[in-house]
């Protein structure tokens, strides 16, 4: 907390391109990568090599942190077919070459992983699970909560195990775990429905469980969390502090802030840097801010405001140089339209700026 206290009365003269620990894991810069889903997989779920290349290319241009796209814990519950199933027997001597590779340079690596939630219906249909039964899913049991409890602790014995520097819990963009958090989504009336504490509980059961199997200083375990949500609710944030303070008591390493609708803001500006700050001066673990991020100036004046780490994910799709771009002082080109999101789907290419991309495929894929 005095730590944190020192950052919101003074400005942190800090630079984005200074080290960063946390615990023992030492960041060569401030620069984190985003979790971004490249859409990599084959329709099995099995990593590729081109996703390898992905994140060798990455850690060759000299970024601190590198989180992967989030991977799925349940092939039926991921949220499209070439979502990266970790579990899969096939992909863990590719998990195992995927982080030798990062480490053949000192980037750092961490897994996301998820449940699919709402977002799963494409691929399980009405088996899709969520904490409280929408229009087209299925409501979770007591014994479903247990067995995805039981799945996130074995999954990350695997990603310890495949040579991760750690692993990062998504609970935000609408995947299951945003839904419990959420009341919009959660309406359950059981243990796991109502306060706040009730809606954290099954992340306190996977952090619990975690961290009595494997703790460890050199395993970083992070969360990604939304400052606003699909309801609108302005509420929201001050439960969503709550939990920070409750992910903080359960030995989380640090906290990612994002929101459920990154996609609305055109903007190239991070739009939810007081959302962080205002839980900056919450808790005392450090804070990433993604979101918006496009040059320098805004990085080192989040940084100085008290942000620790800074997440971009956009850049990385729209330029392979942009790291370079910013230690030169250049903006990135991103205008932040979200294409890729499709364009990754439908073409398995990048970005608009893209010389080889069929915008009129795009335009009809949304007509
Ligand atoms: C194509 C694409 C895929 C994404 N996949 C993920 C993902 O797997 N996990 C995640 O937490 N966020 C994902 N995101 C969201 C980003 O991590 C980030 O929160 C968001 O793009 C805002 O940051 P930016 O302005 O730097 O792009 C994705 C974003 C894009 C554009």
């Amino acid at each position: 907390m005095e730590q944190n206290k020192r950052y919101c009365n003074k400005i942190n003269t800090d630079s984005i391109w200074d080290e960063f620990n946390i615990k023992n894991v030492k960041l060569k810069n401030r620069i984190v990568r985003a979790a971004t889903n490249e859409h990599l997989g084959t329709l099995d779920g099995v990593i590729t090599d081109a996703y390898i290349d992905v994140y060798k290319n990455l850690a060759d241009s000299g970024i601190g942190l590198i989180i992967t796209s989030h991977m799925a814990i349940d092939k039926m519950q991921r949220a499209d077919l070439t979502h990266i199933c970790i579990n899969d027997p096939e992909n863990f001597e590719k998990l195992k070459l995927l982080t030798k590779e990062v480490h053949k340079t000192d980037s750092k690596i961490i897994c996301q992983i998820s449940y699919g939630g709402y977002r799963a219906l494409k691929v399980a249909g009405k088996r899709a699970m969520t904490p409280s039964a929408m229009e087209e899913t299925t409501e979770m049991t007591l014994g479903d909560i247990d067995d995805c409890i039981n799945n996130y602790i074995k999954t990350i014995k695997l990603i310890k195990k495949a040579g991760f520097d750690g692993v990062e819990l998504h609970l935000a963009h609408g995947y299951l775990l945003s839904e419990f958090l959420d009341s919009f989504y959660n309406k359950r009336d059981d243990l796991y429905g109502g306060t706040v504490e009730n809606r954290y509980r099954i992340v306190h059961q996977i952090l619990s469980g975690i961290h009595n199997l494997c703790f460890d200083s050199n395993f970083l375990i992070i969360a990604k969390i939304d400052s606003t949500s699909k309801s609108g609710d302005s509420l929201f944030l001050k439960d969503q502090i709550e939990v920070c303070k409750l992910l903080e008591k359960d030995g989380i390493d640090a906290i990612e802030v994002s929101g459920c609708d990154f996609r609305k803001y055109k903007q190239d500006t991070p739009y939810f840097l007081n959302n962080a700050l205002m839980i900056k001066e919450m808790v005392s673990v450090p804070i990433i801010l993604v979101g918006g991020f496009r040059n320098q100036a805004q990085m080192s004046d989040a940084i100085s405001k008290g942000i620790d780490l800074i997440s971009i994910s956009r850049p990385f799709i729209a330029e392979k140089n942009f790291m370079e771009k910013l230690r030169n002082n250049q903006s990135s080109r991103c205008i932040s339209c979200s294409k890729c999101f499709d364009i990754y789907k439908t073409q398995f290419k990048h970005c608009i700026f893209d010389k080889d991309i069929d915008l009129q495929l795009y335009e009809n894929f949304h007509k």
